[in-house]
C-alpha cells in the first residue's frame, strides 16, 4: 500500500509518552518529520531525543494544548523547522474520574479543556496551512468511553463531543483536500492507565469483554493513526476508527 508520508509533517499533541510517543514514532518510521509536544518539558525532550538518536528528523516544542498562544508558538516553530505542516494528530488528553456528585467544577472543566478546547486550538492554528496547500490530515484520539463509561461524565462528554467536532471540520474542510478522522481506542495500559486505582479491574474487563484475546498496546493505535493520515485513506473523512479489540460496550 502506498502511504505517500515520506517527508510529511506531522504534529503530534501530548506525545511526551504513551499512545502520543508510539504514534511520533509510528509516523517517523513512514519518513514523516515530527514535532514531539507535551504539556511536560521534560518528556518531550525526552522523546525528541530517543527518535532523533535513531536517526529520525524530529523537533520538540513544549506546549499546553489549552494555551491558544503556546500552541501558536507550537505551529510556527514546526513550520519554522519545516516548512510547513500536513498532519496533525490531537491526542494530549486524559480522565479525571468520579460520580458526578462527587464530580468537581475543576475535573469537569480540566478534562473538557484539554480535550476539546485543545483539539480546537491546534486545529484552528494548522488549518490556514492546510487550506493554502490544500492537502492535511487531522487524526483526533477519541475513546471507546464515548459510548458512556460510569464515573466519567467530563471523559465520556468530552470524547463524544470529539466526534461532533471531527464530522464537522471535515465536512468544513473536505473541500481543500483536508480529511478529519477520529480513532477511539480501548483499554491500552499506558502509564497513565497503570496509574488508575482500578487498573486491575479495567484490565480484566477489558480482557473478558475484547473478542481479540488480548491487551491492546500503543503500536495498535498508532498503526490507525498513521493509516488515516496517510494518502491511502484519501477518500475516508468524518469516520471513526474503533481500536478496541472488538470491544464496543
Ligand atoms: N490508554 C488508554 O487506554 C486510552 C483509551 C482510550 C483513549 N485514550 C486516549 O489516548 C490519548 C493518550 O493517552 P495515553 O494513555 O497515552 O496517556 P498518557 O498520560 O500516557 O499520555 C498523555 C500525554 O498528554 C500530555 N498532556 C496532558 N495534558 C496536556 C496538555 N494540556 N497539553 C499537552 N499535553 C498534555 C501528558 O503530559 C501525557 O504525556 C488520550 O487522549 C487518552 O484519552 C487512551
Amino acid at each position: 500500500m502506498e502511504l505517500g508520508l515520506k517527508d510529511k509533517v506531522a504534529i503530534v499533541t501530548g506525545s511526551g509518552r504513551g499512545i502520543g510517543a508510539v504514534t511520533a514514532r509510528a509516523l517517523a518510521e513512514e519518513g514523516v518529520r515530527v514535532t514531539i509536544t507535551d504539556i511536560d518539558p521534560a518528556t518531550t525532550e525526552a522523546t525528541r531525543a530517543a527518535l532523533a538518536a535513531d536517526g529520525f528528523d524530529v523537533i520538540g516544542v513544549p506546549c499546553d494544548v489549552t494555551d491558544k498562544d503556546q500552541v501558536a508558538n507550537l505551529v510556527a516553530k514546526t513550520v519554522e523547522a519545516f516548512g510547513t505542516v500536513h498532519i496533525l494528530v490531537n491526542n494530549a488528553g486524559f480522565p479525571r474520574d468520579g460520580y458526578i456528585g462527587k464530580m468537581s467544577d475543576e475535573d469537569w472543566d480540566l478534562v473538557v479543556d484539554v480535550i476539546l478546547k485543545g483539539a480546537f486550538n491546534c486545529s484552528r492554528a494548522v488549518v490556514p496551512h492546510f487550506m493554502e496547500q490544500k492537502y492535511g490530515r487531522v487524526v483526533n484520539i477519541a475513546s471507546r468511553a464515548h459510548f458512556g463509561n460510569p464515573g466519567q461524565v467530563n471523559y465520556s462528554a468530552a470524547k463524544a463531543g470529539i466526534l461532533g467536532f471531527t464530522r464537522a471540520l471535515g465536512m468544513e474542510q473536505g473541500r481543500f483536500n483536508v480529511t478529519v478522522n477520529a480513532v477511539a481506542p480501548g483499554f491500552i495500559a499506558t502509564e497513565m492507565i497503570e496509574a488508575l486505582p482500578n487498573y486491575e479491574t479495567v484490565k480484566n474487563k477489558s480482557l473478558a469483554l475484547n473478542t481479540v484475546p488480548r491487551l491492546g498496546n500503543e503500536r495498535d493505535i498508532a498503526n490507525g493513526v498513521v493509516f488515516l493520515a496517510s494518502d491511502a485513506a484519501g477518500y475516508i473523512s468524518g469516520e471513526t476508527l474503533h481500536i478496541t479489540g472488538g470491544r464496543f460496550g
